[in-house]
């Protein structure tokens, strides 16, 4: 059995290749995530889940709000936008264009595409267009530092829920995640929940535990010191997510409605 116990900590400092993480608990069961500059004085976030928590981080840390990333606009990722921008008025914020017409912040943003490079703290940013949770989710990746922050499109041992289907809504999500496939695979996955374990109860009672999926998850939240189970990294991912590793997009499709009914 894996256990988790609740952090007595409000948030966790992790250090990657190139950059440190902050990883703030938010909610029942998020993660929000700040990025630091190297000498420590400015921060990058990955979306907010909790605008109070993200800016008593940044406050106890003494850090400066450098930018915003966001990578779709669910309420547990743009939470107090205007808040944040308020506080930190120098702060960029980038985003998708359909996001951006949601108009859920006031404050004004740039707009991101697929495959573009953002040059930010000595770090190359790349924008990874992953539509299938959302039409128009942004994954991004710090080159650098190899660590990926993915928002709801893949979790450890799952991946987000179709919440706004089209036509070629499984075909698209099953492409945005074999796009993964291209990252290194020591790179850090940083999703924006903490459901694993409920991801892999639903491995197990599908038959689709690999033999050591779940060694390899003890010695990975045993180092975490069992309070969590994230980062992954893309090599786990591509040996024991069934999501990603499904064959073609119907057998992903079909695995998905699977789990929604779970
Ligand atoms: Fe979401």
């Amino acid at each position: 059995m894996i256990f988790l116990k609740k952090p007595s900590e409000a948030y966790f400092i992790d250090s990657t290749k190139h950059l440190k993480v902050v990883v703030i608990p938010c909610l029942k069961d998020n993660y929000t995530y700040l990025v630091l500059s190297a000498n420590e004085d400015e921060a990058l976030l990955f979306d907010c889940a909790d605008y109070k928590k993200t800016l008593n981080t940044l406050k106890v840390l003494n850090l400066k709000l450098n930018s915003i990333f966001i990578t779709h606009h669910h309420y547990d990722h743009v939470d107090g936008i205007d808040e944040l921008i308020k506080q930190h008025p120098k702060a960029k914020i980038y985003c998708s264009q359909v996001d951006i017409d949601r108009k859920l912040f006031k404050a004004k943003a740039q707009s991101v595409k697929n495959g573009q490079t953002i040059d930010v703290f000595d770090e190359k940013i790349k924008v990874f267009f992953s539509p299938g949770h959302t039409k128009s989710l942004m994954n991004y990746f710090l080159e650098k530092s190899e660590v990926l922050f993915c928002g709801d499109h893949i979790f450890s041992l799952g991946c987000g829920r179709v919440f706004e289907a089209y036509e070629h809504v499984y075909q698209d999500f099953y492409k945005s995640l074999q796009k993964l496939k291209d990252l290194p695979p020591e790179a850090l996955i940083y999703c924006a929940h903490e459901y694993t374990l409920k991801n892999l109860d639903f491995h197990q009672k599908q038959g689709l535990l690999k033999e050591n999926t779940i060694t390899q998850l003890k010695i990975r939240t045993n180092k975490l010191k069992n309070t969590r189970t994230i980062p992954s990294t893309i090599a786990f991912e591509l040996e024991h997510n069934f999501f990603l590793k499904a064959k073609t997009a119907l057998e992903f499709e079909k695995l998905r409605c699977l789990k929604d009914s779970f």
